[in-house]
């Protein structure tokens, strides 16, 4: 009954570039297409890191967006909002913060992490500590089951997972739960009811997990169940009460093999990318100027693609003929680099082509992105207040 919703944010920090195209945004495009999916400008989280240079974020939302849309994210497939349009998630996120314990949060790996490695900023601030928490929010607001992350988002995902359990686990008992969830085994007819039991029965007795999964798939193909019962069955299963926030999977999304203009990883930190919109002619200087194998002094030296930054790009871009050419090529001193170069210079602007077509009118008429997102964040608003009345609810805040 709970359908896959697919659900990322991204902190509108700095320009995209391709190695945001080739780890995340492709993926989007995909995605898209086969789930239901929200996608979301995380601002707030932004500013945890941010909070001292509001400007870089103001002008990075737009930017980040027309980039979204220039990639192929398509706004009639998918959801695309702003996080602080949303105000929910801050409501969200207070509520949750009262149950959660502050070891949990001071355990999650990337709080000491982030705090060694971003020496330049002063990050022993609440909010810092609360990045993984109001990610928790994002995603249990909209009850997503999917996360598309990268490795390095994987242990916010379990935090969400640990903080949904808790919840449910504190706040799912309703005033006669067992005898609600005996009536609504009951509703199934009696074969299914006595297959729902008996799958319940081993899952609790011997921890049978695929017990576990068949039980909830028969739940799943249920059509009649009122939205009650189904949570209440849900949450039965495992012992406890009703299900009012559910656990998300992870997608690990692969990691970039992007390279950069140097050959180090690309990231704006290293000043070693090609912007998602790069103009043409930039980039074909950039890919022109790439260092290359240091052997190569003069055009008449052999070199090694292993040393070289350049056949990094053709593992990427490169069909099997082209990576032949240039390894024959560059160990005999038969091919310049410049000449190797050029199918990358035609490869990065024959893939940007369309982008730049995608975002041509966009960057003309700024409203038609005002809207598409003002649209998004109406979706996702009313979205979110369909579990926020379950929440306030439970937590006795269900007043009018
Ligand atoms: N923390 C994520 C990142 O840095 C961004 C993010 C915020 C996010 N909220 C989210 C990702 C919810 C997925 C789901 O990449
Ligand atoms: Fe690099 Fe190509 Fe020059 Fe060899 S020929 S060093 S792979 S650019």
């Amino acid at each position: 009954m709970f359908s896959d919703r697919v659900l990322s944010g991204m902190r509108p920090t700095g320009g995209l570039h391709l190695g945001h195209y080739h780890g995340v945004l492709k993926n989007w495009v995909v995605l898209q297409q086969e789930y239901e999916c929200l996608f979301f400008v995380a601002d707030w989280h932004a500013l945890t890191t941010h909070y001292d240079c509001p400007e870089i974020i103001e002008k990075n939302v737009w930017d980040m967006v027309v980039d979204w849309l220039a990639a192929g994210v398509d706004p009639s497939q998918a959801t695309l909002f702003i996080q602080s349009k949303v105000p929910a998630h801050a409501e969200l996120y207070t509520l949750l913060s009262m149950m959660t314990p502050l070891g949990w949060l001071e355990r999650v790996p990337t709080y000491k992490d982030q705090q060694e490695k971003l020496t330049e900023k002063d990050l022993s601030t609440y909010g810092f500590l609360g990045y993984p928490l109001l990610q928790s929010a994002d995603i249990l607001i909209y009850r997503a089951n999917r996360v598309p992350v990268g490795e390095d988002q994987a242990p916010h995902l379990e935090f969400t997972r640990e903080i949904s359990r808790r919840f449910n686990h504190i706040y799912g008992k309703e005033p006669g739960f067992e005898e609600k969830a005996q009536l609504a085994i009951k509703k199934l007819g009696s074969k299914k009811s006595k297959l729902y039991s008996e799958l319940r029965n081993s899952y609790q007795e011997q921890g049978d997990e695929g017990a576990l999964a068949a039980a909830k798939s028969l739940l799943d193909e249920q059509q009649n169940l009122s939205m009650g019962d189904f949570e209440r069955l849900f949450g039965y299963l495992e012992g406890g009460g009703k299900m009012i926030l559910s656990e998300p999977e992870t997608m690990l999304t692969a990691a970039s093999r992007m390279p950069g203009l140097d050959g180090q990883k690309m990231s704006k930190s290293y000043n070693n990318t090609i912007s998602l919109r790069e103009d043409a002619d930039s980039v074909r200087k950039k890919i022109r100027t790439m260092p290359t194998d240091p052997a190569r002094v003069r055009r008449t030296d052999p070199g090694d693609p292993a040393k070289c930054p350049v056949w990094q790009f053709h593992v990427v871009y490169s069909d099997d003929k082209t990576r032949a050419w240039v390894q024959e090529g560059c160990k005999t001193a038969s091919i310049g680099c410049l000449e190797c170069k050029q199918p990358m210079i035609d490869a990065v602007i024959s893939e940007q082509e369309p982008m730049h077509a995608r975002a041509k009118m966009y960057e003309e008429d700024p409203t038609l992105v005002r809207n598409i997102i003002a649209d998004g964040c109406e979706r996702a608003n009313a979205l979110a207040e369909e579990t926020m009345r379950d929440v306030r609810a439970a937590m006795g805040l269900g007043y009018p």
